[in-house]
C-alpha cells in the first residue's frame, strides 16, 4: 500500500512539474494588448470606480488614461488590493454574489501585459464599450426599481479633523404592516462615504405599553460595501410601528487614501429598502432570516482584545445552533490592525472542518458583505459549530496602521480594534434543512449527469 501512494505523489509531482512549466512557456509567449484582451479586462473590472464622479482616485477609461499608471495597475491587480475584494480564490466556497475579484487567469493576463511594456495594439481595434450604472444610483435599483422606502438620518456637520464622532438617533418607518426585506443598501449621501467609518440600524418596536423594545438589527454599512440581498423564501422582516435606530460612526477628514481632509456639511446617511409584496408572509410562509454580529472572545465589554506595540494577536470565537440554520453571508469586522479573517465549520458529529471563506488580506477600508450564492450557502446541521477566527498586525509592515509603538485595546474608535463577524443566518426546522439538502443534491446529480 505504502508504495502505491508514494508512486501516486511522484506521478502528480511529475505533472505539476509539468503543469507548471506549461503556464510559464504560454505566459512568455502569449502576447497582451491593450486593444486586444486588457482594455476588456479593465473596462469590465475597473471603469465604474475609476472613471468621472466614481469613487476611484483616477480614471482608466482609455489606453491613454490607463498607460500612466501601468506599473502600480500591475502592483495592485497582482497583489489583489484591486478591484478591492479581498477574498482569497481557491479556498471554501467561491460561487459569490456581488464579487468583483478579478479571475486568475485576468490577473496573469496583466501582470504579462506589463512586462511586455504594457503595448496598445492594433489601433483599428477598440476593446468593447460597457454599460456602467450611474454612480449616484443604488445597488439594486437595476434590478428592482428605486426603492420602496428610504430612511435618512439626521444630517450633521463634520469637521475636517479631530477625533471620531457618534451620531445616535431614531427615525420611525412609517410602516402600518409587517415586511419582508427583499434587498437593502445603505448609502452615505455624495462627499459623506469617505468619512463615514460604518452606520449601523437596528430596530426598535413599541411593546403593549407603547414602549419601544429592541427587536433586532436592520442592517449594518461599513465603508465600501454595496448592500446586501436576500435569499429566496426567507423573510428579514421590518415590523409595523418600527423605529430604526442609527448608530453612525464618522472619523474627521477620511480614512486611508479616500481622505478628503475636508468639512463635510449635512452628512447624511441613508438606507434604502426594497421589500417583497404585501401577501409575501402569507403566501410563502418563509423562514426568518436575521443578520447580527457574532462575537470572538466575550464582546468588547471585557476589553479581552489586547494587541501589543509591534505584535501580533489572532481571536476566535464559536457558535453553534439548536436548529438547523443556512449562512447566507459572511462579514469580518476590524479595524485599522485587522489584517485576515476565516470561517469554518465544525462537525462534532464526524471530527471534520470544513473551510467556508477566507480573506487573507483584509483591509478596513473595504467591509464586503460576502454573499454565498444560493446553490452553495452553508447549510448546518443542529449542533455544528462555526468557527469564526480573526489575526491582527500591529507591526510597521501593515500598510493601514496609525501607529506601531501603541498597545491596542478593544474599542469604538478607529484607532481601538473589533473583533466579531457579521453573518446573515436563515433559521431552518428539520424539515426545511432536509427538503434543501435533498433538493442540492438532486442539482448536483442533474449537473453531473448533464456533465456525461
Ligand atoms: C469599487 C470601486 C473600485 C473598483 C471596481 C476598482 N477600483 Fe481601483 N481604486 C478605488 C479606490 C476608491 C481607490 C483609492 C483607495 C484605495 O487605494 O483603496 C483605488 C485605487 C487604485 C489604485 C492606486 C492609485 C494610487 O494612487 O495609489 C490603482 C492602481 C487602481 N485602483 C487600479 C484599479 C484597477 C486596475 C481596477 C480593476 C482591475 C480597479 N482599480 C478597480 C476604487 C476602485
Amino acid at each position: 500500500m505504502r508504495t502505491n501512494y508514494n508512486l501516486l505523489g511522484l506521478a502528480s509531482i511529475l505533472f505539476l512539474t509539468f503543469q507548471t512549466q506549461a503556464l510559464a512557456q504560454s505566459s512568455a509567449t502569449e502576447q497582451f494588448t491593450y486593444n486586444g484582451e486588457i482594455g476588456r479586462i479593465i473596462n469590465e473590472n475597473c471603469v465604474v470606480c475609476h472613471r468621472e464622479g466614481g469613487i476611484g482616485p483616477m480614471q482608466l477609461g482609455s489606453y491613454d488614461q490607463v498607460r500612466p499608471w501601468a506599473p502600480l495597475i500591475q502592483l495592485r491587480v497582482a497583489n489583489l488590493e484591486m478591484p478591492p475584494y479581498a477574498y482569497d480564490h481557491g479556498i471554501g466556497i467561491q460561487e459569490l454574489e456581488g464579487d468583483w475579484r478579478l479571475s486568475p487567469d485576468d490577473i496573469d493576463s496583466i501582470v504579462a501585459w506589463v512586462n511586455q511594456g504594457s503595448p496598445l495594439g492594433d489601433p483599428d481595434i477598440q476593446p468593447p464599450a460597457v454599460d456602467l450604472p450611474d454612480p449616484t444610483a443604488w445597488t439594486f435599483a437595476e434590478k428592482f426599481g428605486e426603492p420602496d422606502l428610504v430612511i435618512a438620518s439626521v444630517a450633521i456637520d463634520i469637521p475636517a479633523d479631530g477625533n471620531d464622532l457618534w451620531t445616535k438617533h431614531y427615525v420611525y418607518s412609517g410602516l402600518t404592516q409587517d415586511r419582508c426585506i427583499k434587498a437593502v443598501q445603505v448609502k452615505p449621501r455624495g462627499d459623506a462615504k469617505a468619512v463615514v467609518h460604518h452606520a449601523n440600524t437596528d430596530i426598535q418596536v413599541p411593546n403593549e405599553d407603547g414602549e419601544f423594545e429592541d427587536y433586532g438589527y436592520l442592517t449594518e454599512y461599513a465603508m465600501g460595501k454595496w448592500g446586501e440581498q436576500m435569499p429566496e423564501g426567507v423573510c428579514r422582516t421590518l415590523p409595523k410601528g418600527s423605529r430604526v435606530h442609527w448608530d453612525i460612526h464618522m472619523f474627521p477628514g477620511g480614512v486611508g487614501a479616500m481622505a478628503q481632509g475636508q468639512v463635510i456639511k449635512d452628512n447624511v446617511v441613508e438606507v434604502a429598502l426594497w421589500f417583497h409584496d404585501e401577501d409575501f408572509i402569507a403566501e410563502t410562509q418563509p423562514y426568518k432570516q436575521d443578520l447580527r454580529p457574532y462575537m470572538m472572545r466575550d464582546g468588547y465589554e471585557n476589553n479581552h482584545l489586547i494587541i501589543p506595540p509591534n505584535g501580533y494577536t489572532m481571536t476566535q470565537g464559536f457558535h453553534s445552533f439548536d436548529h438547523p440554520v443556512r449562512l447566507d453571508s459572511y462579514q469580518p469586522h476590524g479595524h485599522l490592525r485587522m489584517n485576515a479573517a476565516s470561517l469554518e465549520i465544525f462537525y462534532p458529529a464526524t471530527g471534520r472542518t470544513e473551510q467556508i471563506s477566507q480573506i487573507s488580506k483584509w483591509s478596513a477600508t473595504w467591509h464586503h458583505s460576502h454573499i454565498y450564492h444560493p446553490d452553495e450557502a452553508p447549510l448546518v446541521p443542529t449542533g455544528a459549530v462555526l468557527v469564526i477566527k480573526q489575526w491582527y498586525d500591529n507591526t510597521a509592515a501593515n500598510p493601514n496602521n496609525p501607529d506601531p509603538d501603541q498597545w491596542v485595546y478593544e474599542g469604538s474608535r478607529t484607532g481601538d480594534e473589533m473583533s466579531h463577524a457579521w453573518i446573515a443566518v436563515t433559521h431552518l426546522d428539520d424539515e426545511g434543512y432536509e427538503r434543501l439538502v435533498a433538493e442540492r443534491k438532486a442539482k448536483e446529480d442533474r449537473a453531473l449527469a448533464g456533465n456525461d
